[in-house]
C-alpha cells in the first residue's frame, strides 16, 4: 500500500517542481484598497518590472475577471464575497503553476481576504494601498464617486458600503504620497528581488 502511495507521489509534478523549472519562488501579491487607490496602475507596473527581470507574472483584475467569469456578479455584499471567492480559487490555481499572481480588486471585506490568505498560504502577500476616501474622490478618474454621491450607484465602496482596512498587511503603501516607481520598488524590496534593474 505504502509502495503504491510513493509511486503515485512520484508520478505527479508539484508546485516545487515547477518553481525549480522557472528558477524562482513565486508569490501572490494581493492588492486591496478603495476604488481609485491605484491598484491596477501598480499591478501593471509591477507585472512589467517582474517581466523585465525574467519573472513570469499575471494580473487578475476587473477587466479579465469581472467582464468574463464573474460577469454575473454585481456589488452587493454577497456578490462581492462570491467575486473574491472565485478570484481566490483562480489565484490558487495560477499560484500552483509557479508564476507570480497579482490581484487587483477592492476586496473590501477582511474575512474574504483572510480566507484567501488561508487558502494560498505563506506565499500570500497582502498589499494595502492606503489612500484616503477624499483623495480617491478627488482623483475620481472614472467619475464613479460623483455618480455614487448623487445616488446613481448603489453599494459604492466608501460611500454606501464599507471598506474594512487590513489590520496586519504585509506592505502598506500610501499612494497619495508615493510615486508608482517608488511603490513598485517597495514591493520588489519586500520580495528581496532588488529594485535596481541590473540586479
Ligand atoms: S470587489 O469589491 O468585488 O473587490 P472589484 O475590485 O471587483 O470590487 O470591482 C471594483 C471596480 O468596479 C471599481 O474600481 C469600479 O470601477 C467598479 N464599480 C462599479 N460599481 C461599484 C460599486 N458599487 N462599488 C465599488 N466599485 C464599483
Amino acid at each position: 500500500m505504502d509502495n503504491q502511495k510513493n509511486l503515485s507521489d512520484e508520478m505527479y509534478l508539484k508546485k516545487e517542481d515547477r518553481s525549480k523549472l522557472l528558477g524562482y519562488q513565486n508569490k501572490v501579491i494581493w492588492f486591496t484598497g478603495l476604488s481609485g487607490s491605484g491598484k491596477t496602475t501598480l499591478a501593471k507596473a509591477l507585472e512589467k518590472k517582474l517581466h523585465e527581470k525574467g519573472i513570469l507574472s499575471y494580473v487578475l483584475d476587473g477587466d479579465n475577471i469581472r467582464k468574463g467569469l464573474n460577469r454575473d456578479l454585481g456589488f452587493t455584499s454577497e456578490e462581492r464575497e462570491e467575486n473574491i471567492r472565485r478570484i481566490r480559487e483562480i489565484t490558487k490555481l495560477f499560484h500552483d503553476t509557479g508564476i507570480f499572481v497579482i490581484t487587483s480588486f477592492i476586496s473590501p471585506f477582511k474575512e474574504d481576504r483572510e480566507r484567501a490568505k488561508e487558502v494560498i498560504g505563506n506565499d500570500f502577500i497582502e498589499v494595502y494601498l492606503n489612500c484616503s476616501l477624499e483623495e480617491c474622490q478627488n482623483r475620481d478618474k472614472k467619475g464613479l464617486y460623483k455618480k455614487a454621491e448623487e445616488g446613481g450607484i448603489d453599494n459604492f465602496t466608501g460611500i454606501s458600503q464599507k471598506y474594512e482596512k487590513p489590520e496586519n498587511p504585509s506592505i502598506v503603501i500610501d499612494t497619495g504620497k508615493t510615486s508608482v516607481e517608488e511603490s513598485v520598488n517597495l514591493i520588489l524590496d519586500y520580495l528581496k528581488l532588488g529594485h535596481n534593474p541590473k540586479t
